[in-house]
């Protein structure tokens, strides 16, 4: 990366990250069948960027130093994340609240484990993030799917039936906010709405709001504890700046507690199972969650902008296609329904023809079956090559 770079132009550096290790490039033609030499990554949910410089100066010093030993006290860490939620997201927290995982994959597993016994039901409302499911199955808990209704070009809640689904062996609910994948911000009346549902039926609600600071202009993120603090003692808030400064790798997350029991639930887990943050992730964190991180994030969603306007733009005009026009998060989900083929010729066509891996719609449930999400985290000249791709292996339909 060119450091002397003015920051916007940090996003159209072309950094070749194949033979990194990196799990989005390097694992896509075990997975798709589409090789990294001519094919293009557009799934998993990380981004071809170089983070903060903030950040790399962070880990900068901490070579400098040479030394990687056990570390001790992260109250600087914890004030960064309180900093971070008030300033970008008006949401005043504790910094007793703030408890670290290694990543939020790893926070929802111990979610499971902490507040539910196998057999037990827990809620998910699909299209979403396909971990919920493949957690909840993996612990031997029961997926108890309730599908988000499909108006017009978004998402919305139907609770009644919701309500209609349940048995009453339900423990727990999984919230994904921003939506993954469809890109949703939900409105406070929302959110209340999931709380109390939550509260009717007694459930643990468990609010994943990774993907929070990726939110497009004109648009308001709202916290769910912002939203609900009355439903606070069966809250969790799942957080993370993994998306955020493309960071995953370092895998450190929040899990952050206001009930006092609830936290000392989750803590006596944590010091079971031996888990403290990385290091480094939370050097990392700590430099990103600052004045000079905000800025590039600021300059990131400029550049995440552009991207999806050139790419919905360019999905418009081929018929059969639509792309869900996105609040947040850099994850196109496109339904290609419309095309009249069925889900396996659309996935040879855009893995075959276009050489692109993009991430399986049914992976993420009911809702999904004719869809595919594309990442489009990455310089704007590669989203202009997926819209040549795709233009092309869909040539036939224009
Ligand atoms: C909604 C959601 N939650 C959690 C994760 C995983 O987070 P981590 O990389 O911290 O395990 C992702 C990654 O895509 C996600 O989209």
């Amino acid at each position: 990366m060119n450091q002397n770079n003015p920051i916007p132009e940090l996003f159209n550096d072309p950094i070749d990250r194949r033979g990194t290790h990196s799990s989005k490039w390097d694992k896509m033609e075990q997975l798709f069948d589409v090789s990294s030499d001519d094919g293009l990554a557009m799934w998993t949910a990380d981004s071809d960027f170089a983070t903060a410089p903030c950040v790399i100066q962070a880990v900068r010093d901490a070579a400098d130093l040479g030394v990687f030993g056990y570390s001790w006290d992260h109250q600087e860490y914890r004030e960064a994340v309180q900093w971070w939620m008030k300033t970008r997201h008006g949401w005043e927290i504790d910094t007793n609240w703030i408890l670290t995982s290694q990543g939020l994959g790893n926070a929802i597993a111990l979610c499971l484990d902490v507040w539910t016994e196998p057999g037990d039901g827990v809620v998910i409302f699909p299209p979403v993030y396909h971990e919920f499911s493949n957690k909840i199955e993996k612990t031997g808990r029961k997926v108890v799917e309730c599908p988000l209704k499909r108006e017009g070009d978004t998402y919305v809640l139907d609770l009644e039936e919701a309500q209609s689904r349940l048995s009453g062996d339900e423990k727990m609910l999984f919230w994904c906010s921003p939506q993954n994948p469809s890109g949703r911000v939900w409105t406070a009346p929302e959110l209340r709405a999931v709380a109390e549902f939550a509260h009717r039926n007694g459930l643990m609600l468990i609010a994943d709001e990774i993907h929070h600071d990726l939110v497009y202009a004109g648009i308001r993120f709202i916290p769910m504890d912002a939203a609900a603090p009355a439903f606070r003692d069966r809250l969790i808030t799942l957080t993370a700046a993994s998306k955020t400064f493309n960071i995953a790798g370092q895998r450190t997350g929040n899990i952050i507690i206001p009930d006092d029991g609830l936290r000392a639930a989750m803590m006596h887990r944590l010091n079971t199972l031996d888990y403290g943050p990385s290091a480094l992730g939370v050097q990392m964190i700590t430099a990103a969650y600052s004045p000079e991180g905000a800025e590039w994030v600021d300059a990131q969603i400029e550049h995440l902008n552009g991207n999806r306007q050139l790419f919905d733009a360019t999905i418009s005009e081929i018929p059969g296609l639509s792309s869900m026009p996105l609040q947040a998060t850099y994850l196109a989900w496109v339904d290609f329904s419309g095309t009249g083929m069925t889900y396996d010729e659309v996935d040879t066509r855009v893995r075959r023809n276009a050489r692109i891996a993009a991430s399986p719609g049914p992976g993420f449930g009911p809702g999904g079956e004719m869809h595919l999400r594309f990442n489009l985290a990455t310089q704007r000249a590669r989203v202009q090559d997926a819209c040549e791709r795709l233009r092309a292996a869909f040539a036939d339909l224009q």
